[in-house]
């Protein structure tokens, strides 16, 4: 078995969601499962990141119309800023998600044979349409962020779910008596 076909990772599990400019979906995926997980008490078991297969926003702060849906459902004010993935990200062991079909082809090339990474598409962890893109909402107007919000806190629940079932819960060491 390939490395990248198990989830192999150290301890705590590092997540990357990757889409194409780093600016709209990613960190708001970031953004929703950071705070999610930090709901559930399990946050410190994740290192979460997002990246963008381009590099044309690098060093920018995520779009205003993506902030402002974040702030608008409760999430913290999203304070990523655009990176381009890297190679280094592939060859890590942990979780690489993908919103869209272009960026999950892009990344396992990336990966090459090498990599440790498992590279996973978003929406597979989405019950209500496993396999299908989370659209790119950058030239349309605020509802597209609407709807590509709605699908990543579904995927970001189904993603979490699946992580802590299958990771075992830590047990403090006893104090001995
Ligand atoms: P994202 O959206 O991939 O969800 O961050 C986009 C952001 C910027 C561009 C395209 C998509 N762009 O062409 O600049």
């Amino acid at each position: 078995m390939r490395h990248s076909d198990s989830l192999r990772h150290s301890d705590p599990l590092s997540v990357l969601f990757v889409c194409l400019g780093n600016i709209c979906r990613s960190p708001l995926a970031e953004g929703i499962f950071r705070h999610m997980a930090e709901k559930r008490g399990v946050g410190e078991r994740f290192v979460v990141d997002s990246a963008g297969t381009a590099g044309y926003h690098a060093g920018e702060a995520p779009d205003s119309r993506a902030i402002a849906v974040a702030v608008n459902r409760g999430l913290p004010i999203l304070d990523s800023r655009a990176r381009k993935v890297t190679f280094r990200d592939l060859q890590q062991p942990g979780l690489v998600v993908a919103m869209d079909q272009s960026n999950l082809r892009l990344l396992k090339r990336l990966r090459g044979r090498s990599g440790q990474a498992a590279v996973r598409l978003m929406r597979d962890y989405d019950l209500d349409a496993p396999g299908a893109d989370v659209p790119d909402p950058y030239y349309g107007g605020p509802e597209g962020f609407e709807e590509v919000f709605r699908i990543l806190d579904r995927s970001c629940r189904g993603l979490l779910d699946q992580l802590v079932a299958q990771q075992p819960e830590r047990r403090e060491p006893s104090g001995g008596d």
